[in-house]
C-alpha cells in the first residue's frame, strides 16, 4: 500500500489532492491544524468510499516545531508528501512585521525543509519517493503586497531545483505547482468586483478550480511522471507569463 502525507489537506486544495489520490489507491495522513470539522468530514467521506485504504488525521501547528516532532513521529510507511498549507498577508513589505513574517516562513518553508530532513530516508525505502509543494505564480513573477509571500514561495522553488540534484539517485523526485488565482477561501477576502477585475488580467478569463491544481500533482505522483524532478510547473491560465 502506497502511502502519501498531505500537509494542509484541510485547505480547499489539499482536500481535493486527497480526494485524488484517494481515487487512485492512495493511503493518505490527512494534516490538519485548525479545521478539525472540515477534516473530520473529508476522513470520514474517505474511510466510507475507499474502505480498503486507510486513511488517518494528523494535526500540528507547523510554526511549532514540538508539534512538528510529534508528527514525523507517526508517520510509519511513506511514498510520497505534499505541502498544500500556507497562508499569505497582504500590505506592504514596509509594514510588514516581523512576527507575521516568522510565521509564513516558518509555516511555509523551514518546517516542510525540516520534515524532509527526518522523512527522507523513508522516502528513499522503496526507491519511489516523490515530493510536491504548492508555490506560487507569485514565486517567479513576484507580487506587490505579498513580497515576503512571494519570497517564500520563489524559495520553495530553488530548494526543489536544488534537492533534487541531493536525492535523484535515492529515487525521490522533487517539484512544484505554482498556481495563479484559484478560487479557495484563501482568496475570500476579494470582493465579486475584485475578482471580476482579477480575471479580466487572467488570458483564460478565470479563476482556476482547486481540482486543475490538483490534477497536476496527482499526475507527478503518477509513476510515469519519475522523469520530472526540479521543476516548477506553472498553472495560471497564462496569467503573468
Ligand atoms: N488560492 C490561491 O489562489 C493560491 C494561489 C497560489 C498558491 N496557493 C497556495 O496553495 C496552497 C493551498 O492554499 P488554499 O488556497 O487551498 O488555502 P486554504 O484553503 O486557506 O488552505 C490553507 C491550509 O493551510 C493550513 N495552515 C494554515 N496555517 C497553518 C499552520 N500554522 N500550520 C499548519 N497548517 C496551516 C490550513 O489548515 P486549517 O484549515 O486546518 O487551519 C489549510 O489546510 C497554499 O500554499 C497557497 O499559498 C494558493
Amino acid at each position: 500500500m502506497k502511502w502519501v502525507l498531505i500537509v494542509g489537506s484541510s485547505g480547499d486544495i489539499g482536500s481535493e489532492i486527497a480526494r485524488d489520490l484517494a481515487t487512485q489507491g492512495w493511503s493518505i495522513y490527512l494534516h490538519y491544524f485548525r479545521n478539525k470539522k472540515k477534516s473530520d468530514a473529508l476522513c470520514t467521506n474517505l474511510r466510507q468510499t475507499y474502505p480498503k485504504q486507510d486513511f488517518i488525521q494528523l494535526q500540528c501547528d507547523l510554526t511549532s516545531k514540538t508539534e512538528l516532532d510529534k508528527l514525523s513521529e507517526q508517520l510509519f510507511g511513506l511514498d510520497a508528501v505534499i505541502f498544500a498549507q500556507g497562508t499569505t498577508c497582504y500590505g506592504l513589505f514596509h509594514d510588514l512585521k516581523p512576527t507575521e513574517f516568522n510565521s509564513m516562513l516558518s509555516m511555509q518553508l523551514t518546517a516542510p525543509l525540516y520534515l524532509l530532513q527526518k522523512v527522507e530516508e523513508k522516502l528513499a525505502r522503496n526507491h519511489f519517493g516523490r515530493i510536491v509543494f504548492i508555490g506560487s505564480v507569485y514565486g517567479g513573477a513576484g507580487s506587490a503586497m505579498e513580497v515576503g509571500y512571494s519570497a517564500i514561495k520563489g524559495a520553495l522553488s530553488s530548494f526543489a531545483a536544488a534537492y533534487s540534484k541531493e536525492v535523484g539517485s535515492l529515487g525521490i523526485t522533487i517539484n512544484v505547482v505554482a498556481p495563479g488565482a484559484v478560487n479557495t477561501q484563501m482568496n475570500a477576502l476579494f470582493s465579486e468586483k475584485e475578482k471580476i477585475q482579477i480575471d479580466e488580467m487572467i488570458p483564460l478569463g478565470r479563476f482556476a478550480a482547486a481540482s486543475e491544481i490538483s490534477y497536476w500533482v496527482q499526475a507527478m505522483l503518477n509513476e510515469r511522471a519519475a522523469y520530472l524532478t526540479g521543476e516548477t510547473i506553472y498553472v495560471t491560465g497564462g496569467w503573468l507569463k
